[in-house]
Order: C-alpha cells, then structure tokens, then sequence
C-alpha cells in the first residue's frame, strides 16, 4: 500500500524517456495516477501510443531515438508545449544483452554505452532549459552494474557507472534550482531486462537466494521511489543513488548461509 496521497503530483508535468514499458512505464504510471500530466518516449511509435493509452486520457505518447540528441530534444519541447514546463524527467532508456567481451563488437559495446548513458546526458541536457524553476527534480535510472563488476556484462556496467557519475555531476552544476538523483532498481519481475539477464528457471533460482529479500522487486516498488525522490519529502536529496533492490547492494546473501543451516 502507497504512503502517498491522492492528487499529489497533480499541476506537475512529468516525462519519461523509455517509458513505453517495463519499470520506466510503472513509474509513468504512477505518476499519472497522482494526477501528474505525463508524456513518455521510446523509439517505436505504436508502443509509445499503446503506453500512453495505458496511462490515461492525455498522456502523450512520443518516439524518438535518445542516441539522437535533436530528436529526443524536439520532443521534450513537443511535451512543453502541450503539457506545461517539466516539473520530473526520468531517463530510462535502456538496452542490453548477455554477452563475453571478447565476444562483443565494437558496435555492440558502442551501441549499450549510447544508448544508456550518451542517451541519459541528451535527455538531460536537453531538459535543462525546459524545466520548471526551482523544483524540478531528474532521475536517472541506473542498476547494480554501475557498482558490482558481472561477467558478460562488460557494456552495461560501464554505462551505468558513468551514468551513476553523470548524476553527482549534474547534482552539483544544476544544484541551486534542480535536484539529480538516480534509482538503482535489483532484479524486477516481469521485465524485459530479467527475461534477458535471467532466461530460465536455473537462473532465476540462483537469483534469489543471493538476494537479503530473496525475492524479485515489482515495479510498483520501484515507482514508489521515483514519487518519493519527486515529493516534497526529499527536498534536500540530491546526487543520491537510490537503491531499490531488496538490499542486493550488500552482496550475496547466500555465502556460508548453508554451511551455517541458515539458508
Ligand atoms: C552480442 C549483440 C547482441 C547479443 C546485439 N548485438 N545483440 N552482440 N550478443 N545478444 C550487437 C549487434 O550484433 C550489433 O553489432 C550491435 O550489437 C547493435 O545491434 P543492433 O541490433 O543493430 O542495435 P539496435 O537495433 O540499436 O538495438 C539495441 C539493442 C537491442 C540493445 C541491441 O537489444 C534493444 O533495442 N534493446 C532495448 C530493450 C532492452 O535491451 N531492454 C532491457 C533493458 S534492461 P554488430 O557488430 O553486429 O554491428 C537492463 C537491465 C539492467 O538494462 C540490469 C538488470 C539487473
Ligand atoms: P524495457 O521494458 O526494455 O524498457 C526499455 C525502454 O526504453 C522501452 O520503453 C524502450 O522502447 C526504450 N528504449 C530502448 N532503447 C531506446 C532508445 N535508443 N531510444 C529511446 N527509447 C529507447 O526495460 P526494463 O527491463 O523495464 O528496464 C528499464 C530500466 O530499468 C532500464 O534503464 C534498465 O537498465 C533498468 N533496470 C532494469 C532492471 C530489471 O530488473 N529489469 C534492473 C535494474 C535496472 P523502444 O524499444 O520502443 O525504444
């Protein structure tokens, strides 16, 4: 049950790149449930019109390509114009795929690293002079790999780290007026992301055990984190990396659990 009150987001203007599905859309969602007017992105313009349906009457539903800093920024002024200045911005879009480095071309380590954190500085500093001053409040959605190195994950992990950097940055440059965070979502069911980095029943298994919660998050849960860093709750939280993750941060829960007949 959501600690948050009916209407709270209301008069906001809200925009999520990558919000045509997955956790980025649950955090639209959300939003547009608290009354916020919401217009998400992503490249394919029939999920990015099925998104918006889902979200409610006036939802806009855009697509451009973040990699394409002139598309994603003609966006974001198409929302200023029909839904106000943006009072939240998400920067979600991502893409990834298991793969061994010294398998990987150059294009697809390229491809992960533009997507995620070239596509996170467009979106951000495409909104910089769109945003609603003071209070308007950017999230960045990063993961685990910024912080823990995982093997056949080479592309991912250096493109959240940076992105994980970009938002300190940001936090302290734009700090004054504008607060930057980030949402480290762990293992989320019902995602595209887990159907790639977990595809079978094994791994999914291994999964839980080394989580402190030993259990997949939902996206509501991480959605109620973004209205949290978005609230008048946490208006002195900025630079911030916002674990939503059953406390995988920690490690692996499963190490000598066994051995102790804890597990
Ligand atoms: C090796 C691969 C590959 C794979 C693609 N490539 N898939 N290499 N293994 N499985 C290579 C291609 O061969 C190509 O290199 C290069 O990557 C670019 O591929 P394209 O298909 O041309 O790229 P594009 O059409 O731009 O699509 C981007 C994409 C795609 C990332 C490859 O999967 C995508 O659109 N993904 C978006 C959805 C997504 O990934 N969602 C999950 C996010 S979850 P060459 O050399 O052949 O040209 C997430 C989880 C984080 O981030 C943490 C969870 C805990
Ligand atoms: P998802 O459903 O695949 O969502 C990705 C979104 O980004 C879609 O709306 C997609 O729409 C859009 N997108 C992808 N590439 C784009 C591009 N180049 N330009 C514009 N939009 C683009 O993914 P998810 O699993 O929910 O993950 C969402 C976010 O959470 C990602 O940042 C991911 O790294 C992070 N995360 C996920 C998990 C997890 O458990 N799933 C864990 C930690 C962190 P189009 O395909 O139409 O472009």
């Amino acid at each position: 049950m959501s600690a948050f009150t009916d209407g709270l987001m209301a008069d906001r203007t809200v925009f999520v790149a990558g919000g045509t599905s997955g956790i980025n859309l649950g955090i639209a969602k959300r939003f547009g449930e608290l009354a916020a007017r919401v217009a998400v992105l992503g490249r394919n313009p029939e999920k990015a019109k099925a998104a918006a349906d889902s979200i409610g009457a006036g939802a806009l539903g855009l697509s451009a390509d973040v990699r394409d800093y002139a598309a994603t920024r003609e966006a974001m002024e198409q929302v200023v114009a029909e839904l106000g200045p943006l009072d939240v911005v998400v920067s979600g879009a991502a893409g990834n795929f298991l793969a061994p480095a010294a398998q990987m071309s150059a294009n697809a380590f390229r491809t992960v690293i533009d997507i995620d954190l070239n596509g996170t500085f467009n979106v951000f500093r495409g909104c910089y002079d769109l945003l609603r001053r003071p209070g308007a409040s950017l999230i960045a959605i990063t993961a685990g790999q910024a912080v823990n190195a995982i093997p056949l994950q080479a592309h991912a992990c250096a493109a959240k780290a940076g992105i994980n950097q970009l938002v300190r940055v940001l936090a302290m440059e734009w700090g004054p007026e504008v607060r930057v965070n980030g949402i480290s979502p762990g293992p989320i069911s019902g995602t595209e992301g887990m159907a790639r980095l977990a595809p079978d029943h094994d791994a999914r298994e291994a999964y839980y055990a080394r989580i402190p919660m030993r259990r997949w998050g939902e996206i509501e849960e991480v959605a109620e984190a973004a209205v949290f860093l978005c609230s008048s709750s946490a208006t002195y939280v900025s630079g911030t990396i916002l674990d939503v993750d059953g406390g995988s941060q920690l490690g692996d829960a499963s190490r000598g659990t066994a051995a102790k007949g804890l597990a």
